[in-house]
Protein backbone atom coordinates (compact mmCIF):
# COMPACT_ATOMS: atom_id res chain seq x y z
CA UNK A 1 0.00 0.00 0.00
CA UNK A 2 1.12 3.25 -0.42
CA UNK A 3 0.10 6.19 1.09
CA UNK A 4 0.54 10.02 -0.60
CA UNK A 5 -0.25 13.41 1.02
CA UNK A 6 -2.28 14.09 -2.44
CA UNK A 7 -5.81 13.77 -1.36
CA UNK A 8 -4.52 15.83 2.01
CA UNK A 9 -3.14 18.71 -0.02
CA UNK A 10 -4.64 19.81 -2.72
CA UNK A 11 -2.67 17.28 -5.26
CA UNK A 12 0.72 19.30 -5.24
CA UNK A 13 2.27 17.38 -2.41
CA UNK A 14 2.63 14.02 -2.89
CA UNK A 15 5.46 12.80 -1.48
CA UNK A 16 7.80 11.11 -3.92
CA UNK A 17 8.95 8.31 -1.78
CA UNK A 18 6.37 7.92 1.17
CA UNK A 19 5.35 3.91 1.60
CA UNK A 20 3.81 2.14 3.52
CA UNK A 21 5.98 1.80 6.80
CA UNK A 22 3.64 -0.83 8.45
CA UNK A 23 5.46 -3.11 10.55
CA UNK A 24 4.46 -6.34 9.23
CA UNK A 25 5.66 -5.19 5.94
CA UNK A 26 9.51 -5.02 4.09
CA UNK A 27 10.05 -1.30 4.47
CA UNK A 28 11.20 0.10 1.45
CA UNK A 29 12.70 3.19 2.67
CA UNK A 30 13.91 4.83 6.18
CA UNK A 31 11.70 7.00 8.09
CA UNK A 32 13.54 9.84 8.72
CA UNK A 33 14.07 13.58 9.46
CA UNK A 34 17.24 14.15 7.80
CA UNK A 35 17.05 13.11 4.71
CA UNK A 36 15.59 16.09 2.38
CA UNK A 37 12.77 16.22 5.10
CA UNK A 38 11.00 18.95 3.36
CA UNK A 39 10.93 17.70 -0.42
CA UNK A 40 8.46 17.54 -2.31
CA UNK A 41 7.91 16.58 -6.36
CA UNK A 42 8.02 20.26 -6.79
CA UNK A 43 11.15 20.66 -5.31
CA UNK A 44 12.32 18.08 -7.93
CA UNK A 45 11.04 19.29 -10.95
CA UNK A 46 12.57 22.57 -9.79
CA UNK A 47 15.60 21.79 -9.59
CA UNK A 48 15.36 19.21 -12.64
CA UNK A 49 14.47 22.82 -14.36
CA UNK A 50 17.46 24.48 -12.94
CA UNK A 51 19.89 21.83 -13.84
CA UNK A 52 19.00 21.46 -16.67
CA UNK A 53 17.66 23.81 -18.99
CA UNK A 54 20.00 26.03 -20.20
CA UNK A 55 18.29 29.34 -20.30
CA UNK A 56 17.74 29.03 -16.44
CA UNK A 57 21.53 28.65 -16.06
CA UNK A 58 22.36 32.50 -16.26
CA UNK A 59 20.28 33.55 -13.78
CA UNK A 60 21.66 31.01 -11.29
CA UNK A 61 23.72 33.78 -9.87
CA UNK A 62 22.09 37.32 -10.35
CA UNK A 63 18.22 37.86 -10.78
CA UNK A 64 15.09 39.59 -8.51
CA UNK A 65 14.75 36.49 -5.96
CA UNK A 66 17.06 37.86 -3.48
CA UNK A 67 15.20 41.46 -3.28
CA UNK A 68 11.81 39.19 -2.98
CA UNK A 69 12.76 37.18 -0.86
CA UNK A 70 13.60 39.73 1.33
CA UNK A 71 10.54 41.55 0.76
CA UNK A 72 8.72 38.66 1.79
CA UNK A 73 10.18 38.33 4.93
CA UNK A 74 10.07 42.43 5.49
CA UNK A 75 6.30 42.19 4.91
CA UNK A 76 5.56 39.05 6.91
CA UNK A 77 7.56 39.80 9.44
CA UNK A 78 6.87 43.87 9.76
CA UNK A 79 10.31 45.11 9.70
CA UNK A 80 12.09 47.76 7.83
CA UNK A 81 15.28 45.39 6.89
CA UNK A 82 15.80 41.98 5.53
CA UNK A 83 18.96 40.46 4.61
CA UNK A 84 19.53 37.02 3.04
CA UNK A 85 22.85 34.88 2.87
CA UNK A 86 24.10 31.54 1.81
CA UNK A 87 23.37 30.37 5.33
CA UNK A 88 21.98 30.82 8.42
CA UNK A 89 25.11 31.44 10.40
CA UNK A 90 26.43 33.57 8.31
CA UNK A 91 23.41 36.26 9.15
CA UNK A 92 23.83 35.46 12.75
CA UNK A 93 27.37 36.28 12.23
CA UNK A 94 26.47 39.26 10.35
CA UNK A 95 24.19 40.14 13.37
CA UNK A 96 27.17 40.01 16.03
CA UNK A 97 29.47 41.61 13.36
CA UNK A 98 27.04 44.62 13.79
CA UNK A 99 27.35 44.68 17.05
CA UNK A 100 30.94 45.51 17.56
CA UNK A 101 31.77 43.69 20.25
CA UNK A 102 34.81 44.55 22.51
CA UNK A 103 36.94 41.72 23.99
CA UNK A 104 35.31 41.60 27.17
CA UNK A 105 32.07 41.97 26.05
CA UNK A 106 29.48 38.58 26.80
CA UNK A 107 27.19 37.52 24.24
CA UNK A 108 24.16 35.34 26.48
CA UNK A 109 22.88 32.10 24.86
CA UNK A 110 21.89 28.47 25.82
CA UNK A 111 23.53 25.86 26.09
CA UNK A 112 21.99 22.66 24.15
CA UNK A 113 22.62 24.30 20.66
CA UNK A 114 24.50 23.57 17.54
CA UNK A 115 27.92 25.20 17.65
CA UNK A 116 27.83 26.88 14.56
CA UNK A 117 25.84 29.54 17.22
CA UNK A 118 28.66 30.00 19.68
CA UNK A 119 30.97 30.30 16.58
CA UNK A 120 29.08 33.27 15.21
CA UNK A 121 29.94 35.14 18.69
CA UNK A 122 33.60 34.30 19.10
CA UNK A 123 34.29 34.87 15.18
CA UNK A 124 32.76 38.45 16.20
CA UNK A 125 35.11 39.31 19.30
CA UNK A 126 32.99 38.20 21.85
CA UNK A 127 32.49 35.81 24.35
CA UNK A 128 29.80 32.51 24.73
CA UNK A 129 28.06 32.97 27.89
CA UNK A 130 26.09 30.05 28.27
CA UNK A 131 22.66 29.08 30.51
CA UNK A 132 20.90 26.40 30.95
CA UNK A 133 17.63 25.24 29.81
CA UNK A 134 13.97 24.94 31.72
CA UNK A 135 11.96 21.71 30.16
CA UNK A 136 10.38 23.48 27.09
CA UNK A 137 14.25 23.16 26.01
CA UNK A 138 15.21 27.09 25.86
CA UNK A 139 16.86 29.17 27.66
CA UNK A 140 16.08 29.31 31.42
CA UNK A 141 14.87 32.46 32.39
CA UNK A 142 15.24 32.53 36.09
CA UNK A 143 19.10 31.85 35.56
CA UNK A 144 18.75 34.34 32.47
CA UNK A 145 17.12 37.12 35.09
CA UNK A 146 19.86 36.42 37.71
CA UNK A 147 23.02 36.75 35.40
CA UNK A 148 21.41 40.23 33.39
CA UNK A 149 21.12 41.27 36.93
CA UNK A 150 24.47 40.21 38.76
CA UNK A 151 27.20 40.10 35.46
CA UNK A 152 28.89 42.78 33.84
CA UNK A 153 29.63 43.46 29.96
CA UNK A 154 26.44 41.50 28.46
CA UNK A 155 25.75 43.24 25.05
CA UNK A 156 23.18 40.51 23.52
CA UNK A 157 21.19 37.79 24.74
CA UNK A 158 20.44 35.27 21.75
CA UNK A 159 17.34 33.13 22.55
CA UNK A 160 16.96 30.53 20.31
CA UNK A 161 13.16 28.84 19.84
CA UNK A 162 14.47 25.29 20.16
CA UNK A 163 12.96 22.21 17.99
CA UNK A 164 10.00 25.14 16.43
CA UNK A 165 8.80 25.64 20.57
CA UNK A 166 8.60 29.18 21.48
CA UNK A 167 10.92 30.09 24.33
CA UNK A 168 9.51 32.35 26.94
CA UNK A 169 10.00 35.61 24.85
CA UNK A 170 7.57 38.00 26.25
CA UNK A 171 9.52 37.62 29.76
CA UNK A 172 12.74 37.58 28.10
CA UNK A 173 12.35 40.76 26.17
CA UNK A 174 10.71 42.92 28.99
CA UNK A 175 14.01 41.67 31.18
CA UNK A 176 16.37 42.62 27.92
CA UNK A 177 14.98 45.97 27.96
CA UNK A 178 14.88 46.74 31.69
CA UNK A 179 19.09 45.82 31.51
CA UNK A 180 19.51 47.90 28.72
CA UNK A 181 20.53 44.82 26.68
CA UNK A 182 19.94 43.77 23.16
CA UNK A 183 17.91 40.60 21.81
CA UNK A 184 18.64 38.37 19.02
CA UNK A 185 15.68 35.87 18.32
CA UNK A 186 17.42 32.67 16.69
CA UNK A 187 14.80 31.39 14.61
CA UNK A 188 16.42 28.61 12.68
CA UNK A 189 13.70 25.69 13.90
CA UNK A 190 10.80 28.27 14.60
CA UNK A 191 9.97 29.49 11.12
CA UNK A 192 5.99 30.39 11.46
CA UNK A 193 6.33 29.94 15.46
CA UNK A 194 4.52 32.28 17.31
CA UNK A 195 3.55 33.37 20.89
CA UNK A 196 -0.13 35.10 21.39
CA UNK A 197 -0.52 35.59 17.90
CA UNK A 198 2.70 37.34 17.40
CA UNK A 199 5.49 35.57 15.04
CA UNK A 200 8.63 34.62 16.68
CA UNK A 201 11.18 36.63 15.32
CA UNK A 202 9.29 39.86 15.94
CA UNK A 203 10.03 40.29 19.72
CA UNK A 204 13.79 41.01 19.44
CA UNK A 205 15.90 43.90 17.84
CA UNK A 206 16.93 41.53 15.48
CA UNK A 207 16.15 37.80 14.43
CA UNK A 208 17.23 35.30 12.07
CA UNK A 209 16.50 32.49 9.72
CA UNK A 210 17.50 29.30 8.32
CA UNK A 211 16.74 27.31 5.23
CA UNK A 212 19.21 24.91 5.99
CA UNK A 213 18.49 21.14 4.44
CA UNK A 214 16.60 20.02 7.50
CA UNK A 215 15.26 23.40 8.65
CA UNK A 216 11.24 24.18 8.09
CA UNK A 217 11.38 25.30 4.79
CA UNK A 218 14.75 24.37 2.63
CA UNK A 219 16.98 25.13 0.01
CA UNK A 220 19.64 23.06 1.45
CA UNK A 221 21.56 26.46 2.29
CA UNK A 222 20.39 29.62 2.63
CA UNK A 223 19.52 32.11 5.54
CA UNK A 224 18.43 35.84 6.24
CA UNK A 225 18.33 38.25 8.89
CA UNK A 226 15.55 40.96 9.89
CA UNK A 227 15.83 44.00 12.10
CA UNK A 228 14.22 47.17 12.88
CA UNK A 229 17.69 48.47 14.92
CA UNK A 230 18.94 50.82 12.01
CA UNK A 231 22.49 50.95 13.19
CA UNK A 232 22.40 47.00 13.39
CA UNK A 233 21.08 46.85 9.63
CA UNK A 234 23.85 49.50 8.51
CA UNK A 235 26.27 46.81 9.63
CA UNK A 236 24.62 43.83 8.65
CA UNK A 237 24.18 45.88 5.01
CA UNK A 238 27.75 46.72 5.00
CA UNK A 239 28.99 43.19 6.00
CA UNK A 240 26.70 41.50 3.02
CA UNK A 241 28.36 44.16 0.44
CA UNK A 242 31.53 42.75 1.27
CA UNK A 243 31.09 39.41 0.33
CA UNK A 244 31.24 37.72 -2.73
CA UNK A 245 28.65 34.91 -4.68
CA UNK A 246 29.91 31.47 -4.15
CA UNK A 247 30.89 29.30 -7.33
CA UNK A 248 28.53 27.84 -9.94
CA UNK A 249 29.94 24.46 -8.37
CA UNK A 250 28.45 25.77 -4.77
CA UNK A 251 24.97 26.07 -6.54
CA UNK A 252 25.10 22.80 -8.64
CA UNK A 253 25.99 20.89 -5.33
CA UNK A 254 22.87 22.21 -3.65
CA UNK A 255 20.56 21.83 -6.45
CA UNK A 256 22.16 17.97 -7.13
CA UNK A 257 21.98 17.51 -2.96
CA UNK A 258 17.67 16.61 -3.41
CA UNK A 259 18.04 14.42 -6.29
CA UNK A 260 20.76 12.49 -4.87
CA UNK A 261 18.95 11.93 -1.47
CA UNK A 262 15.64 10.94 -3.28
CA UNK A 263 17.67 8.27 -5.10
CA UNK A 264 19.49 7.06 -2.24
CA UNK A 265 16.51 7.26 -0.03
CA UNK A 266 14.38 4.84 -2.66
CA UNK A 267 17.26 2.31 -2.35
CA UNK A 268 18.22 2.77 0.87
CA UNK A 269 17.79 -0.76 2.20
CA UNK A 270 18.18 -2.50 -1.74
CA UNK A 271 21.26 -4.31 -1.24
CA UNK A 272 22.07 -1.10 0.97
CA UNK A 273 22.71 0.93 -2.63
CA UNK A 274 21.33 4.22 -0.97
CA UNK A 275 23.33 4.22 1.79
CA UNK A 276 26.63 3.30 -0.84
CA UNK A 277 25.20 6.19 -3.04
CA UNK A 278 25.05 8.64 -0.05
CA UNK A 279 28.46 7.34 1.25
CA UNK A 280 29.91 7.45 -2.18
CA UNK A 281 28.71 11.05 -3.66
CA UNK A 282 29.44 12.53 -0.24
CA UNK A 283 33.06 11.47 -0.17
CA UNK A 284 33.44 12.98 -3.93
CA UNK A 285 32.53 15.80 -2.34
CA UNK A 286 29.29 16.17 -4.68
CA UNK A 287 27.07 17.40 -1.94
CA UNK A 288 27.49 19.73 0.95
CA UNK A 289 28.10 18.75 4.51
CA UNK A 290 25.91 20.37 7.87
CA UNK A 291 28.95 21.51 9.32
CA UNK A 292 32.58 21.70 7.81
CA UNK A 293 35.50 19.59 10.21
CA UNK A 294 36.63 23.24 10.76
CA UNK A 295 33.52 24.25 11.96
CA UNK A 296 33.13 21.72 14.83
CA UNK A 297 36.46 23.07 15.91
CA UNK A 298 34.99 26.42 16.60
CA UNK A 299 35.81 28.07 13.09
CA UNK A 300 33.65 30.67 11.59
CA UNK A 301 34.09 29.81 7.94
CA UNK A 302 33.67 32.79 5.53
CA UNK A 303 29.77 33.22 4.30
CA UNK A 304 28.66 34.45 1.08
CA UNK A 305 25.61 36.46 -0.82
CA UNK A 306 22.62 34.36 -1.70
CA UNK A 307 22.68 33.11 -5.32
CA UNK A 308 19.45 34.03 -7.30
CA UNK A 309 18.32 30.44 -7.95
CA UNK A 310 18.49 29.37 -4.23
CA UNK A 311 16.77 32.37 -3.26
CA UNK A 312 14.12 31.67 -5.94
CA UNK A 313 13.78 27.81 -4.48
CA UNK A 314 13.37 29.24 -0.94
CA UNK A 315 10.78 31.26 -2.10
CA UNK A 316 8.64 28.56 -3.42
CA UNK A 317 9.32 26.64 -0.40
CA UNK A 318 8.00 29.52 1.87
CA UNK A 319 4.73 29.91 -0.15
CA UNK A 320 3.97 26.33 1.74
CA UNK A 321 5.24 27.25 4.74
CA UNK A 322 1.30 27.05 6.45
CA UNK A 323 1.32 23.26 4.75
CA UNK A 324 3.74 22.10 6.14
CA UNK A 325 3.96 23.42 9.93
CA UNK A 326 0.16 22.27 9.90
CA UNK A 327 1.49 18.84 8.84
CA UNK A 328 4.06 19.13 11.64
CA UNK A 329 1.04 20.07 14.11
CA UNK A 330 -1.17 17.73 13.12
CA UNK A 331 1.45 14.81 13.52
CA UNK A 332 2.59 16.73 17.23
CA UNK A 333 -0.67 16.04 18.38
CA UNK A 334 -0.59 12.61 17.25
CA UNK A 335 2.46 11.89 19.17
CA UNK A 336 1.24 13.92 22.32
CA UNK A 337 -1.61 11.41 22.44
CA UNK A 338 -0.11 8.43 22.09
CA UNK A 339 2.25 8.95 24.75
CA UNK A 340 -0.23 10.49 26.75
CA UNK A 341 -0.32 7.81 29.03
CA UNK A 342 3.35 7.01 28.96
CA UNK A 343 4.74 7.34 32.43
CA UNK A 344 8.57 6.54 30.81
CA UNK A 345 7.87 9.70 28.31
CA UNK A 346 8.48 12.99 29.06
CA UNK A 347 6.72 14.89 26.48
CA UNK A 348 8.09 19.12 25.76
CA UNK A 349 6.38 21.55 28.16
CA UNK A 350 4.44 23.95 25.96
CA UNK A 351 2.89 27.21 27.30
CA UNK A 352 -0.79 28.47 26.77
CA UNK A 353 0.32 31.51 25.31
CA UNK A 354 2.94 29.40 22.72
CA UNK A 355 1.84 28.24 19.12
CA UNK A 356 4.69 26.14 18.67
CA UNK A 357 5.27 24.39 14.98
CA UNK A 358 7.58 21.53 15.94
CA UNK A 359 10.39 21.30 13.71
CA UNK A 360 10.95 18.17 15.39
CA UNK A 361 8.70 16.19 18.14
CA UNK A 362 11.30 15.89 21.01
CA UNK A 363 10.55 13.20 23.81
CA UNK A 364 12.40 12.38 26.55
CA UNK A 365 13.26 8.92 28.49
CA UNK A 366 16.11 7.55 30.22
CA UNK A 367 20.23 8.02 28.82
CA UNK A 368 19.77 4.38 28.70
CA UNK A 369 16.59 3.77 26.63
CA UNK A 370 17.05 6.75 24.29
CA UNK A 371 20.42 4.59 23.29
CA UNK A 372 18.17 1.23 23.03
CA UNK A 373 14.95 3.29 21.16
CA UNK A 374 17.93 4.73 18.41
CA UNK A 375 19.26 1.41 17.83
CA UNK A 376 15.97 -0.47 17.95
CA UNK A 377 14.38 1.69 15.57
CA UNK A 378 16.97 1.98 13.37
CA UNK A 379 16.61 -1.47 12.69
CA UNK A 380 12.92 -0.99 11.76
CA UNK A 381 13.67 1.39 9.42
CA UNK A 382 12.80 4.31 11.26
CA UNK A 383 16.30 6.87 11.79
CA UNK A 384 14.72 8.81 15.09
CA UNK A 385 16.35 12.44 15.00
CA UNK A 386 19.38 12.80 16.72
CA UNK A 387 19.79 16.63 17.16
CA UNK A 388 21.21 18.13 20.53
CA UNK A 389 22.33 14.42 21.86
CA UNK A 390 25.22 16.76 23.09
CA UNK A 391 24.98 19.68 24.81
CA UNK A 392 26.75 21.58 22.40
CA UNK A 393 25.85 19.80 19.30
CA UNK A 394 26.85 17.52 16.97
CA UNK A 395 29.08 14.65 19.03
CA UNK A 396 32.39 15.68 17.69
CA UNK A 397 31.89 19.69 18.20
CA UNK A 398 35.01 20.79 20.23
CA UNK A 399 34.03 22.22 24.09
CA UNK A 400 37.01 24.11 24.60
CA UNK A 401 36.60 25.59 21.18
CA UNK A 402 32.94 26.94 22.08
CA UNK A 403 34.19 27.77 25.70
CA UNK A 404 31.51 25.44 27.39
CA UNK A 405 32.61 24.23 30.37
CA UNK A 406 31.38 20.61 31.32
CA UNK A 407 29.17 20.33 33.84
CA UNK A 408 28.31 24.32 33.57
CA UNK A 409 24.42 23.51 32.93
CA UNK A 410 23.36 20.19 34.10
CA UNK A 411 19.70 20.63 32.96
CA UNK A 412 21.25 20.80 29.16
CA UNK A 413 23.23 17.87 29.59
CA UNK A 414 21.11 15.72 31.50
CA UNK A 415 18.67 16.40 28.21
CA UNK A 416 21.34 15.58 25.95
CA UNK A 417 21.54 12.33 27.36
CA UNK A 418 17.74 11.89 27.70
CA UNK A 419 16.67 13.10 24.19
CA UNK A 420 15.39 11.52 21.13
CA UNK A 421 13.41 13.70 18.44
CA UNK A 422 10.56 12.07 16.30
CA UNK A 423 9.85 13.49 12.47
CA UNK A 424 6.97 15.65 11.62
CA UNK A 425 8.36 16.68 8.15
CA UNK A 426 6.22 16.66 5.46
CA UNK A 427 7.85 13.39 4.66
CA UNK A 428 6.36 11.25 7.45
CA UNK A 429 2.97 10.47 6.91
CA UNK A 430 -0.01 9.97 9.66
CA UNK A 431 0.32 6.31 9.59
CA UNK A 432 4.10 6.16 9.80
CA UNK A 433 3.78 8.58 13.16
CA UNK A 434 1.24 6.37 14.49
CA UNK A 435 3.53 3.31 13.72
CA UNK A 436 6.26 5.31 15.13
CA UNK A 437 4.55 6.18 18.46
CA UNK A 438 3.22 2.21 18.53
CA UNK A 439 6.59 1.05 18.20
CA UNK A 440 8.60 3.31 20.94
CA UNK A 441 5.48 2.12 23.15
CA UNK A 442 6.36 -1.53 22.42
CA UNK A 443 10.32 -1.32 22.82
CA UNK A 444 10.07 0.54 26.12
CA UNK A 445 7.27 -2.36 27.61
CA UNK A 446 9.93 -5.16 26.76
CA UNK A 447 12.08 -6.45 29.29
C1 LIG B 1 19.77 26.74 16.60
C2 LIG B 1 20.53 26.95 15.32
N1 LIG B 1 20.92 28.18 15.00
C3 LIG B 1 21.59 28.43 13.85
C4 LIG B 1 21.93 27.42 12.99
C5 LIG B 1 22.67 27.73 11.73
O1 LIG B 1 21.84 27.64 10.58
P1 LIG B 1 22.46 27.22 9.18
O2 LIG B 1 22.62 25.75 9.16
O3 LIG B 1 21.48 27.72 8.15
O4 LIG B 1 23.76 27.92 9.05
C6 LIG B 1 21.56 26.11 13.30
C7 LIG B 1 21.93 25.01 12.40
O5 LIG B 1 21.69 23.88 12.55
C8 LIG B 1 20.83 25.86 14.49
O6 LIG B 1 20.45 24.62 14.84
Amino acid sequence: MRYSLKEEFMGCYESIWLRDNSPEKNMRTPISSNISPNVTKRDIQFVLSRIFYPWHWLRWMRGTAVFALEKRFKEDYGMPHAIAFDAGRTALYALMDALKLRPDDKVILQSFTCISVPNTIIAAGGKPRYVDIDDSYNIDVDSLETILRHEQHIRAVIVQHTFGIPADIERIQALCRLHGVLLIEDCAHALGAAVNGKLVGTFGDAAMFSFGRDKVISSVSGGLAITHNTDIAQGVRAYVDGLSLPSRLWVKKRLLHPLIFAVAKQFYYFFSLGKLLIEGTRSLHLWPLVLETEEKQGQQLHGFRLPNVIAEWALQQYSDLEIKNTHRKKLADMYQAAFAKQKEIQLPTIRESDEPIFLRFPIQVSPAQAEILLKKMRKEGILLGDWYRHVIDPKDASLTAAQYTNGSCPNAEETARRVVNLPTSIQTSKQQAENISQHIIQILHER
